[in-house]
């Protein structure tokens, strides 16, 4: 891959795809100036601060995303660093699955993974869209893209109402179908401030969340992803995607 957006933030860096991604972009030919690498807890995040001390670019920043009062300070540091300039690219990675089916699923367990999965990346895009708006002003790119200015909100055909065939997972599942509707929302909404908003299925990858029996590494899904967020554009936007550029079902 050649070139990365300037300035780009990822949430839940520190580990599975989220770490992926950070590793993969820094390889680009011109990486990013800033890649802000956000993880709930930055001093336990080993893997991460190893990939930072090898690339400047890397800024390894705390960000619990249920923790929402923190939202406003980080812009304004990650503002201060970008010294007038905007941020183009963020990737709303961080989630949680708790697994629970009809009989077992509990207020506490819909609510907390809604929380995590769906409030926080609504909550993250509506503190950071000043930014993002700034890089969509700045840039003399015709059209839209993710070297411009772009919203990704990483999804699961978990949450496509219409390829779900066994059931289950209630929590996750409504929580990947609120994202999909937030992300065909935002697509709409920010249009007119030439912001592309898009959810991806990362395919069934080997990570803590996948389990080892996933068909996909980590390596091979973020690699298809930044292929797609390459060549997102208008006629993408408001899509729901997989890590191969198929489109799928709502
Ligand atoms: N793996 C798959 O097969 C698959 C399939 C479809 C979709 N996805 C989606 O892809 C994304 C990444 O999944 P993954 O497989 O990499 O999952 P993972 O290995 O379980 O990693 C989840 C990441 O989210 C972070 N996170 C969770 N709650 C957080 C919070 N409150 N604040 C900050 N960070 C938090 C975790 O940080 P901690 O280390 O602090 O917990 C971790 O970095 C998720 O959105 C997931 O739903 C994955």
């Amino acid at each position: 891959m050649s070139i990365a957006p300037r300035a780009v933030l990822i949430t839940g860096a520190n580990r599975g795809l989220g770490l992926e991604f950070v590793k993969q972009i820094v390889c680009f030919a011109t990486p990013p100036k800033y890649l802000f690498a956000t993880c709930r807890n930055p001093d336990t995040a080993t893997s991460l601060q190893e990939v930072a001390k090898s690339h400047s670019c890397v800024k390894v920043m705390k960000l619990d995303v249920c923790d929402f009062n923190s939202f406003n300070n980080l812009k304004e540091n990650i503002s201060s660093m970008l010294e007038g300039e905007g941020l183009n690219f963020i990737v709303c990675n961080a989630a949680i699955h708790l697994r629970s089916g009809f009989a077992d699923t509990t207020p506490e367990l819909m609510t907390s993974v809604y929380t995590t999965n769906v409030v926080a990346p609504v909550t993250l895009a509506q503190t950071f869209v000043p930014l993002l708006k700034l890089a969509a002003q700045k840039s003399s790119e015709k059209g839209m893209s993710w070297h411009k200015a772009a919203l990704v909100n990483m999804s699961s055909i978990l949450g496509s109402v219409e390829s779900n065939q066994s059931g289950g997972l209630y929590p996750y599942r409504a929580s990947k179908a609120a994202l999909n509707m937030v992300t065909k929302n935002q697509s709409i909404d920010l249009k007119t401030d030439e912001i592309l908003a898009v959810a991806v299925h990362p395919g069934w990858v080997r990570t803590d969340m996948g389990g080892q029996a996933a068909p996909v590494s980590p390596t091979e899904s973020v690699q298809g992803m930044l292929n797609v967020f390459s060549s997102m554009s208008e006629e993408t936007n408001g899509t729901l995607v997989d890590f191969t550029g198929t489109v799928l079902p709502w």
